[in-house]
Formats: C-alpha cells, structure tokens, sequence
C-alpha cells in the first residue's frame, strides 16, 4: 500500500498521478464522496481497500456536485471540510484523493450530456427530489469515466442511488464491479449523514425516530408488509418536529414489494428544515429456514 496522499485537483493530475499504477496493473478501487466524511465514509473506503488488497490504488474523490441539488436545497450550506478530509483519507491509506472544481468537472457547463436514470428514479426520493439522480448519475458517470475503476463502493444508507449506479453500470456496460457497504449508525441507532451537522441538539434527539421505526417494522416483518409498517408508525407517532415524506417498503432492487422474503423498508422525513433518508433490510413473513 502507498502510504503518500497524491492529491489531484485536475483531469490532467488526475492521470498523471493513476498512470504508474494502471501501467502496473493495480486493480484501482474508487469511492466517490462529496466530502464532510465521516465514520461511513471511512467505512466504505476500508471496504473499496478490501476489494483491491494491499497492492490496489485507492481514489477518493471530494466533489460537492451542485446538477444533483435542486434550487432552493443545500447546495451554498454544504459542509466542505477540506483539510479534516483530506486527514481522514491519509488515515484511511487512500492512495489519490481527486479534488476537481466545478469547471474540472462540467468544463462545458451544465446543459451537455446527462444521464436519464429512467423509472427508478420517479419513486421514492425522486418523488420529491425528481431531477436529482439525473444529476447524481451524471457526475457519477463522468468520474467512472475519469478514474477507469475496476470496483466502486457506495453506502447503502443512500440506497435508491446504490440500486440506480448499479442500473447504469449494468444497462451502460460500464464494467466495474458496484459494491455496497452497510450503513454505519450511531450509538443509538442515527444513520451517519453529513447532513445530521445541520441538526440542532433537539432535533438531534428527535432524528432518532427515523432508525427506531425502521427497527420497529424488522421486529414486526415476520408477520408481513402491512404488520411491519403498522410498527414503524406506530414509532414514529408522537414525535414533534418531525415531518413524514416517506416511509415504503420495496423488493430488494425497488421493484413492488414481495408478499414475502427479502425487502426494503425506505423512509425519509425533514426534521426541522433538514431531509433524512434511511433504510433497513427486511424479511417479511417467517424467517428463513423457521416454522411457518
Ligand atoms: O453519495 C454522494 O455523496 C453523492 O451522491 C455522490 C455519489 C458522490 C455523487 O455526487
């Protein structure tokens, strides 16, 4: 493993600083982020390290991407943490850290090629965020296209983009091999998100309902779908300021929810003016392998 952060803010840097490794034939493991990191990200890093093994390239690219924020969302408020990034990277034994401006990234501005993500999109976070995975896909596949990676990991706390980077590899031919890492929580259960910073200390407390129904509803999925969001409601009910947009249960890959076996429990809710999303698996009906 190289112990040296490489740090590249162009295209040119970029390759300049891949070209030793792709000519040795290092498999190139990649995690793209748009910074603020956290304990999840360093998860996903150690797994993107795990694929590649010690003679592997790691990138990481720190990109706050703005064709995936709708006008009026966080954008300009973003938290950008350059330098505390940049420590958790060396700590983590990333290999090249890719730190383009915007320019770098859209040197054609914004109104070129994109990526249409189809259905998948229309449902769930794209009910309320609908031009969103355009641009989350979009960016994603121009720094596929920059980095050449032969694994790519991402969280599964984000998990209607996981399921939709995998649609595009797989329906674009991309070849590199998606991985999803499991959410990492907090103590009492909070789904790590760059974005629980914006939440005050009351909001802090109340967010907590989020994963107590998602845990609520796994508790309840041997009696089925219906018995499993009675639960989570159940949790949820009685908690100010915290504001419902979703709470679903869908098949693995987001299709129409199975009458039984593995699925998907989504919700998002705004708690004060901040969004959260978060999941769970979830086997509805009797447990593998148990008495029905
Ligand atoms: O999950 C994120 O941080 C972003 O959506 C991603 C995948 C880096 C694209 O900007």
């Amino acid at each position: 493993m190289t112990s040296t952060l490489v740090r590249a803010e162009s295209r040119a840097a970029l390759q300049d600083a891949l070209a030793p490794h792709r000519a040795a034939g290092a498999r190139i493991g990649f995690v793209p982020t748009m910074g603020a990191l956290h304990a999840g990200h360093r998860s996903l890093m150690h797994a993107a390290r795990e694929q590649i093994g010690a003679d592997g390239v790691l990138v990481v690219s720190i990109f706050v991407n703005p064709t995936q924020f709708a006008p009026g969302e966080d954008l300009d408020k973003y938290p950008r943490t350059l330098d505390a990034d940049l420590e958790a990277c060396a700590a983590e034994g990333v290999d090249v850290v890719f730190v383009p401006g915007v320019a770098e990234v859209y040197p054609a501005g914004e109104g070129q090629v994109t990526v249409d993500p189809g259905p998948l999109a229309t449902v769930l976070e794209g009910v309320s965020r609908p031009t969103h995975f355009r641009g989350v896909l979009t960016v994603v596949a121009k720094l596929f296209g920059l980095v050449s990676p032969d694994v790519a990991v991402f969280g599964e706390k984000d998990y209607q983009q996981l399921a939709l980077i995998r649609r595009m590899t797989t329906d674009l031919c991309l070849g590199i091999d998606v991985v999803g890492a499991p959410t990492v929580r907090e103590p009492d259960g909070l789904a790590l998100s760059s974005r629980n910073r914006y939440l005050d200390p009351d909001q802090r407390a109340a967010a907590v309902v989020l994963s107590r129904a998602l845990f609520a509803a796994q508790e309840d999925a041997a009696r089925g779908a219906a018995a499993a969001l009675g639960a989570a409601r159940a949790a949820l009910r009685g908690t100010p300021g915290v504001d419902l947009d979703y709470l679903e249960i869908a098949a693995p890959d987001l299709g129409p929810a199975p009458p039984e076996g593995p699925a998907r429990m989504l919700i998002a809710a705004r708690v004060g003016s901040t969004r959260l999303i978060d999941n769970v698996a979830l086997h509805l009906g009797a447990p593998e392998g148990g008495d029905s």
